[in-house]
């Protein structure tokens, strides 16, 4: 299945552990500004991925687009036909917790959903999509070494972006302690869960559903540049 019909990686390009933005251009600005010796290895659809190295780790970076449907194919492909084992979302999210602010950092132990993704495994019950306890920790680490202050927890990855049923149905979630609302992270914790590979999902907080705050592009590439920090760090005790 190499190369896949979105990846045109040769086998052994792309390193054990990826991180993944939504934009392909984020994956290239992370190339650009914190990785060495780079190579492009992707460029179908223009869903760029990259491989170089951290402080002399291993590392690449690839766009994942936005949705379920989109992150669901790359992690699937990288799990499963590149031997990816460690997958790190980094992203965007909406706050739907009160306690939230916008530049905030959510680290996504578990990930509720509306969508039928988890339809396909044909459970009598539902599943729980959680974040691999070892990437959970490494970050938590490389957070707490940077003196910088994070969530950890539940968020929502939802189908729906501009729904019919208005905000307050997104809210309702806070009742059960769901902090934020992004797209893509329950699937591919269970991506990872069903390859039995690891998943992480670490979000800066863009947006609150709460109280409508916005951040600026400047503070949205000062705060994704934070947490990619964080993130970088946290691989190379992997
Ligand atoms: N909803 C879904 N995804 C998001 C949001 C949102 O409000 N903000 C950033 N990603």
């Amino acid at each position: 299945m190499i190369p896949t019909p979105h990846i045109e990686a040769k086998l052994g390009e792309i390193a054990e552990t990826v991180l993944m933005p939504g934009d392909p251009l984020r994956a290239k600005f992370i190339a650009d500004n914190f990785l060495t010796d780079v190579k492009q290895y992707n460029s179908v659809r223009n869903m760029l991925g990259f491989t170089g190295n951290y402080k002399g780790k291993r590392v690449s970076v690839q766009g994942s687009g936005m949705g379920m449907p989109s992150i669901g194919i790359y992690s699937y492909e990288l799990y499963n036909f590149y031997d990816v084992k460690n997958i790190i979302r980094v992203g965007t999210a909406g706050a739907i917790s009160p306690d939230l602010k916008i530049r905030d950092l959510v680290i996504g132990m578990g990930a509720c959903s509306d969508s039928a993704y988890a339809k396909q495994f044909d459970f009598s019950g539902t599943f729980a999509p959680i974040a691999s306890y070892e990437l959970l920790e490494s970050a938590v680490n490389a957070a707490r070494a940077k003196g910088a202050k994070f969530n950890v927890g539940n968020i929502l990855s939802s189908d729906i972006f501009y729904g019919d049923k208005g905000i307050e149905d997104t809210l309702k979630w806070s009742t059960l302690g769901v902090l934020c609302v992004e797209m893509e992270a329950a699937a591919l914790y269970m991506n990872a869960a069903k390859a039995k590979k690891n998943a992480l999902c670490m979000l800066t907080i863009s947006d609150s559903l709460v109280t409508h705050e916005k951040t600026s592009s400047d503070e949205r590439q000062s705060s994704f540049t934070d947490m990619m920090e964080i993130a970088l760090e946290s691989i190379l005790a992997l």
